[in-house]
């Protein structure tokens, strides 16, 4: 059969990962699909400093890709919202399929992409785009499609992992950490993305759309970062046999699905406590097939490179098939609308951390103000620290709402005592 031809536009990490996967497995590549698979034309602007395969022509203009008659598959692996959109919507217009890396892209506009694929009669894949090494899209589009999904949690930013883990290995400090993930690579010159949240919040984006059917953008989820956590933070957890993480979670509850990114304690007895350094999982849970989980490599060049290789052989097959029906990557033919339920309708125990300038009578004050808000205080933890001046200690507190825990919040920050506002983390214990 003959061979189904690939543009690359982007030769980074991903770019190149996924070439020189294409090049050293070619002959494996195709033995599986029965045909091969020929990188016809590479691109990025700085294209000629790069060592490269002799037979693809090169370019530093991606309109040359989309513009190729001969090219049936375009890889989009230069990242962000502007070129990389310009680049998505120039291809369907020339009716080829597109496999992206770019979960900013598809969490912002991926539903909008797709219906225009749909008219095009061309495929979208995207399984690079959330937790790189692991096929999850896969999963949840076709491995588990029968199942109806209740909740999902996920641990999706290996940079935070590997910091939070990190922290409470070694019971360094946030800033310390940090710059060490900086100098080793695991995190960028300009953190804010993964630590702030937002990396992860995309990537639920997409993987909330697939699992739930809605179409949901980055604005609709609640997001926190994980800045303010530190190794006291820890040493409390374990007092309380958990752990802390970034947990990406989207769940059913009575009020509808609600979704956030935020760090919380999970208890140290679940599966993604054991998820420690740059790695990635999802845990999903169905009505029908109760739990499944999923683990892997969040990033890399290689680890990403087979996502971008494996959705590149799947597109290449319905192609070959001739198939006009194709899988949306969406797991969902069409995605519903999605009315976002505030995280203030959240209910959960609660971990409340207060810094404070020692005295007496202060805890008589904080359990006035969750009174006031009817919240029960589960247990008060105090390690034994040197510093009277600066003394954190912990109230965990029983179920209850993010509104109240929000409103008692608020009526502490009157008390002087305080040093910076509580912080708080749900607890979750249906893991
Ligand atoms: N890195 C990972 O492990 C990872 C994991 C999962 C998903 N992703 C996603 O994969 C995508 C690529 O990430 P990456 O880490 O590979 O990025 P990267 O290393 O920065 O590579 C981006 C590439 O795009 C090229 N490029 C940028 N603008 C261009 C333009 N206008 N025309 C042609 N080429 C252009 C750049 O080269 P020139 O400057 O020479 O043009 C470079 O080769 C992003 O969407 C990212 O979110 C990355």
């Amino acid at each position: 059969m003959d061979a189904v031809n690939i543009g690359i536009i982007g030769l980074g990490n991903v770019g190149m990962g996924a070439l020189s996967i294409l090049e050293e497995n070619r002959a494996q590549i195709t033995e599986k699909l029965g045909f091969p698979l020929n990188v016809r034309r590479v691109c990025s602007r700085s294209v000629d400093s790069l060592a490269l395969p002799a037979s693809a022509l090169r370019t530093a203009d991606w309109r040359d890709v989309i513009a190729d008659p001969h090219i049936d598959i375009v890889a989009e692996l230069i990242g962000g919202c502007t070129v990389a959109r310009e680049i998505v919507d120039a291809a369907i217009a020339a009716r080829k399929s597109v496999v992206t890396a770019n979960k900013e892209l598809m969490a912002l506009c991926g539903a909008e992409i797709w219906d225009r694929a749909i008219s095009a009669r061309i495929n979208i894949a995207m399984e690079a785009s959330v937790a790189g090494g692991m096929p999850i899209h896969a999963v949840l589009r076709e491995g588990i499609s029968g199942d109806r999904i209740q909740t999902l949690y996920g641990i999706l930013n290996g940079t935070c992992n590997f910091i939070l883990t990190e922290i409470e290995r070694r019971g360094e400090s946030f800033d310390a950490v940090l710059e060490e993930a900086q100098q080793a690579g695991y995190a960028e010159a300009d953190p804010s993305a993964d630590i702030d949240g937002r990396d992860a919040c995309s990537k639920l984006a997409i993987l909330s759309a697939l699992a739930f059917g809605e179409r949901i953008v980055p604005d609709d989820i609640y997001t926190e970062g994980i800045r303010r956590i530190t190794p006291v933070d820890f040493d409390y957890a374990h007092q309380l046999h958990h752990t802390i993480r970034l947990i990406a979670a989207a769940r059913h509850t009575a009020a509808g699905l609600i979704l956030s990114v935020r760090p919380s304690l999970i208890p140290q007895s679940t599966i993604l406590a054991g998820v420690r350094g740059a790695y990635n999982a999802v845990w999903v849970l169905g009505k029908y097939g109760a739990d499944t989980f999923y683990y892997g490599r969040g990033a890399g060049s290689l680890p990403t490179g087979v996502a971008v290789v494996s959705d590149l052989m799947r597109v290449a097959r319905e192609i070959r098939s001739g198939s006009p029906e194709r899988v949306s990557p969406f797991a969902h033919a069409r995605l519903g609308e999605y009315k976002p339920i505030p995280i203030a309708l959240n209910a959960s125990a609660y971990y409340l951390r207060f810094r404070v300038i020692d005295r007496p009578g202060i805890i008589a004050q904080l359990a006035a103000a969750l009174a006031a808000e009817n919240i029960s205080i589960d247990s008060v933890l105090q390690l034994p620290q040197a510093n009277w001046r600066d003394l954190p200690f912990v109230i965990t507190v029983e179920p209850t709402t993010e509104q109240s825990v929000r409103a008692a919040i608020a009526r502490m920050a009157e008390l002087n005592f305080l040093i910076e506002p509580p912080l708080a983390m749900p607890m979750e214990k249906s893991l």
